[in-house]
């Protein structure tokens, strides 16, 4: 069975290359964006004329995933988030591959006061948001065979993210300020991987099942700040943080207050493993100082 990974070198793509070395029995295409563009009709078709497509999986990591930016460039957001999974959908459907495609916690506003479940009703407050709601519109109007993976604050030791960032300046050692009105769910990226791989065991020989949302996050919430925080107590730095509001900050982009995902139905549905975020973390800041 091939499973087949756009938007390869990302944070996501990353990681799936490193356990498709332990997952050796599947058949792994990595495409990074120079490989296979998701916004390029033409070059989608000749793609899928040439490889044989039923029994495959599309883990579709490919996303603009510049929250900032995304208000500036929201045309090249949507062409990307809306567009380019419009474009694996309809091909899906027509070729008899499954697909599985990512989101994030951004398409809710993060005003519900408690953790969202797969049925809240999405109500984005960021252009970044909006074109990742947009694109799981877009999978949802295929009835069978796609599902849409929601996962929150993704971070990695391979990529520039957060706790990444975080650890850098907590290196530099001059004082800085983290956010603390904004709460969410940590996602070691490893964790993730190995849980679409799961879902990938689990619906590998159903024929046919029904298109839907999934949420995977590590488990537990914390604000932006006390994560910064554990990063710091992590590392070993005495570097000071201070906690700031973000309305301080005049970012572009509106984010979320508290969007933490609730992935019970999913873990149970998957028999998935979850670690707490504090747990994930400390693997990925150990990692980090080597
Ligand atoms: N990062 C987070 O905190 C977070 C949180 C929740 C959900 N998510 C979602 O999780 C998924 C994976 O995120 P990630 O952190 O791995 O993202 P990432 O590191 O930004 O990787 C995205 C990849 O997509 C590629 N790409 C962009 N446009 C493309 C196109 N038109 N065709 C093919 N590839 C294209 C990018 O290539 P270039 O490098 O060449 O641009 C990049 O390698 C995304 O759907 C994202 O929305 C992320």
């Amino acid at each position: 069975m091939k499973i087949i990974v756009t938007g390869s070198s990302g944070q996501l793509g990353t990681a799936l290359k490193f356990l498709s070395g332990i997952y050796a029995e599947y058949d792994w295409i990595f495409l990074s964006r120079n490989d296979l563009d998701i916004t390029d009709s033409g070059k989608l078709d000749i793609f899928f004329s040439k490889t044989e497509m039923s029994d495959s999986v599309i883990i579709n990591c490919a996303a603009y995933t510049d929250v900032e930016k995304a208000e500036d460039e929201k045309e090249k957001a949507y062409l990307i988030n809306r567009d380019g999974a419009r474009n694996l959908a309809v091909r899906s459907l027509a070729s008899g591959f499954k697909l599985i495609h990512l989101s994030t916690d951004f398409v809710f506003s993060g005003m519900k006061g408690s953790p969202y479940i797969e049925d809240d009703i999405p109500e984005p407050v960021s252009v970044y948001g909006k074109s990742k709601y947009a694109g799981e519109q877009e999978i949802l109007t295929i009835p069978d065979n796609c599902l849409v993976v929601r996962t929150s604050w993704l971070y990695s030791t391979t990529h520039n993210t957060f706790v990444r960032k975080i650890y850098s300046r907590l290196k530099a050692g001059k004082p800085f300020s983290v956010v603390l009105d904004e709460t969410g769910s940590p996602t070691n990226v490893d964790d993730l991987a190995s849980a679409l791989i799961k879902i990938i065991e689990k619906i590998k020989s159903v024929k046919n099942f029904r298109t839907d949302i999934l949420h995977f996050c590590n488990s537990g919430e914390v604000s932006r700040y006390y994560l910064a925080k554990k990063i710091a107590e992590y590392a070993g730095s005495g570097t000071s943080i201070q906690p700031i509001l973000s309305d301080e900050l005049n970012m572009k982009a509106e984010r979320p207050h508290n969007s933490a995902l609730d992935c019970e139905r999913t873990v149970k549905e998957f028999g998935l493993g979850v670690r707490s975020w504090d747990k994930a973390l400390k693997e990925a800041v150990d990692k980090i100082n080597g």
